[in-house]
């Protein structure tokens, strides 16, 4: 029987426990007044990163590409009492919309924000992380996979997004920069024997990585 994706993923949604008011309103902020809004997680992709985070119980999470919060806020939900999710974002705008949100939700205290390019703050904060999400620039994927996988703890969980890339990586002739960049980081992950890792098609895209 053939079904079609964003038929299975609008059943998914419908067959999944609802969001916060506050994530409705972030998505909602986000339709209304931003220019790409489709980059944000929304509420199915949301509330697999907090069920992720839930079962990791994360002291400490990474988040490269903060955009309006929303995924923030989603893998906030997990953390372990005491724990702290750092979350980076290269825009001064899309960081300050961000702040406004996690201002008003209980994980206020918990989420520490660094402004500017993520290639350079990661070298900055000194954590030992328990979980990170990769949602900014596709082009440096690898490049922060290969900085982060030799300093981070063997168990350590990796989500990197949009690893189908708008279906791009399914076609031979990938189009965009993006595309062949994502492409390329999938083909790497496939082949590095430090880790273990699922692709799901969840969205766009999620591969789950461990550090082996
Ligand atoms: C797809 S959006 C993130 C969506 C967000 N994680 C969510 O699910 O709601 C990507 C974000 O990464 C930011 N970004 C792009 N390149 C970056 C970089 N080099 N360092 C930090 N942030 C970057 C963009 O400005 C954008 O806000």
């Amino acid at each position: 029987m053939e079904f079609s994706f964003e038929a299975a993923n609008n059943y998914c949604l419908q067959h999944s426990s609802s969001t916060t008011e506050l994530l409705e309103e972030i998505q909602a902020y986000t339709y209304q007044h931003h220019t790409e809004p489709h980059m944000l997680s929304g509420a199915l992709q949301g509330k697999f990163l907090s069920m992720i985070s839930h079962m990791v119980q994360p002291k400490r999470i990474l988040e490269i590409g903060t955009f309006t919060g929303y995924s923030a806020l989603c893998l906030a939900e997990g953390l372990a009492p005491g724990g702290a999710l750092h979350t980076i974002e290269k825009r001064e705008d899309d960081a300050k919309i961000a702040k406004g949100f996690f201002d008003r939700s209980p994980f206020s205290q918990q989420i520490i924000q660094h402004t500017g390019d993520g290639h350079e703050i990661i070298h900055t904060i000194n954590e030992e992380w328990d979980l990170i999400f990769i949602d900014a620039d596709k082009t440096g994927y690898t490049d922060y996979f290969q900085y982060l996988i030799d300093k981070v703890k063997v168990g350590t969980y990796f989500l990197f997004d949009n690893v189908l890339f708008h279906g791009e990586v399914l076609n031979e002739q990938v189009k965009g920069k993006n595309g062949k960049a994502i492409s390329a980081f999938n083909e790497y992950l496939k082949n590095n024997n430090q880790i273990d890792l699922v692709m799901v098609p969840i969205r766009d895209g999620i591969s789950i990585v461990r550090k082996k």
